[in-house]
């Protein structure tokens, strides 16, 4: 065990309260927008079983490792990694690792916040009955009139940002513990409902057909990087938020079990919230491969239609900016956390200076839906590169060096002793993966989309 080390940044209450942080850091976009417009580029079905296949392979064992170093280290990712490499006697360089998840939280939190921000405005639409009985065409023409304003949406990335900035400034246990307890729920709920919309449209069969049957000949090298990517991005494994929540994690918590949890939770709200927009899209013949539109081109369809809709879609909104920021405040939290301990600034000072640094960093997501939108670099706008950088390449790239480290660079002793078990051949099999399925299958992906394989 860890002795008696704790976090300097202080710790969480509980189990359950870990479960809860952990699940509001997976739980967020990812889920609700990301997810079914990339299930929807990527045709469905099998894009879909590849994800499920890299949650289970290479999702949980990562999540379950980097929880695992972080509760070791106890502190933020940067330094964790260095007095861990120093415990096992590896090179000190691997701190570099935390400064990769440093970066990349910062990147994902640029245009992370840029789409929260347009969940915001959405929260304003549906309280202003911009959706009551509107035609799917209209719903269109509201998102793309509103994505091609610069102004309005600078100003929820703003009011987002500095929401976040808030919240993290505050430290770890405050609000964000309480708040998380009941969201969770009611989002589910919500979730639950509109799954009973769709079930009610003529297209419901369709939707479900598209989401699990699997046709194997629309899945390309790139989409399997993508359903990877995505196992990353939505667990929030690759870039120190899991680790640094686990750093606040009290000993003698069973990491296998409540990582095993939050991953259930988090690929339910996914897989619902696909059950729920698809037959939506279908309905109303929209694009499945519509993009980051996706669901604010559908979900508003079905408020505006269904009865009690002004009251579900407000509340479906003001869920989505709450699970978004449940999200986001672990995606700066490692930077926050290093500078704390390591520049000496107060909570407050560290939190606004990575939120302005964001902030400014979000813009270019902002103009990629508009004045930039015809900048393109590798035939990307910016906001696509961001994406395909961070959650392609980052995250699986960071979840890589994890496993590795756990498995390979660690002293078994200190792992075993971390993870307490309760039975030792439950420990063989996690060291099985980390050591080789997950490395090996992030490996073959790579291959793949360079076209060695
Ligand atoms: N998991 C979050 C989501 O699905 C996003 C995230 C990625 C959060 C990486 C933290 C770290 O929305």
């Amino acid at each position: 065990m860890t002795d008696t080390k704790k976090s300097i940044h202080g710790q969480w209450s509980s189990r359950f309260a870990f479960i809860l942080a952990a699940t509001g850091s997976a739980v967020g976009l990812g889920n609700i927008w990301k997810f079914p417009y990339i299930t929807g580029e990527n045709g469905g079905g099998a894009f879909v079983i590849v994800y499920l296949a890299c949650i289970a392979l290479i999702g949980i064992p990562i999540m379950m490792a980097e929880t695992m170093l972080g509760r070791r280290g106890r502190q933020s990712p940067i330094n964790t990694m260095e007095d861990l490499a120093q415990e096992a006697g590896a090179d000190p360089n691997w701190h570099y690792l935390g400064w990769l998840g440093v970066v990349a939280g910062f990147l994902i939190l640029s245009y992370y916040s840029v789409i929260a921000g347009w969940g915001l405005s959405y929260v304003v639409k549906a309280l202003t009955g911009s959706f009551s009985g509107a035609s799917s065409a209209e719903i269109k023409t509201l998102f793309e009139g509103f994505i091609a304003s610069p102004v309005q949406v600078i100003f929820w990335h703003t009011v987002f940002m500095a929401t976040t900035m808030f919240v993290v400034a505050r430290g770890v246990s405050g609000g964000l513990e309480k708040a998380v307890r009941f969201l969770m729920p009611t989002l589910f709920f919500l979730l639950l409902l509109l799954v009973a919309y769709a079930m009610n449209t003529d297209t419901y069969q369709r939707g479900i057909h598209f989401l699990f049957d699997p046709d194997f000949s629309k899945i390309t090298a790139d989409s399997v990087l993508t359903a990877m990517g995505h196992a990353f991005f939505t667990l929030s494994l690759g870039m120190g938020a899991i680790m640094v929540y686990g750093s606040y994690l009290p000993d003698h918590v069973s990491i296998a079990k409540t990582t095993v949890m939050v991953a259930c939770a988090d690929t339910a709200v996914a897989l619902l919230a696909g059950i729920a927009i698809f037959p939506i899209v279908f309905a109303n013949n929209l694009e499945a491969a519509a993009g980051p539109g996706l669901i604010f081109q559908t979900l508003p369809i079905a408020f505006g239609n269904m009865a009690g809709g002004w009251l579900f879609g407000i509340l479906f909104f003001v869920l989505l900016v709450f699970a978004a920021l449940s999200s986001s405040i672990s995606l700066i939290e490692p930077a926050v956390a290093w500078l704390v301990e390591n520049k000496n600034l107060s909570r407050f000072n560290a939190s606004v200076f990575c939120g302005l640094a964001t902030w400014f960093l979000g813009l270019a997501t902002v103009f990629s839906f508009n004045i930039w939108s015809d900048f393109k670099i590798f035939d990307r706008t910016l906001f696509d590169l961001l994406d395909y950088l961070t959650a392609n390449l980052m995250l699986p790239i960071g979840g890589f060096c994890v496993a590795v480290f756990a498995g390979w660079i660690m002293k078994q002793e200190h792992s075993r002793q971390e993870l307490e078990m309760a039975k030792p051949e439950h420990y063989q099999i996690w060291k099985f993966l980390v050591c080789y399925i997950s490395p090996a299958a992030v490996f073959l992906v790579f291959l793949n989309v360079v076209g060695v394989l």
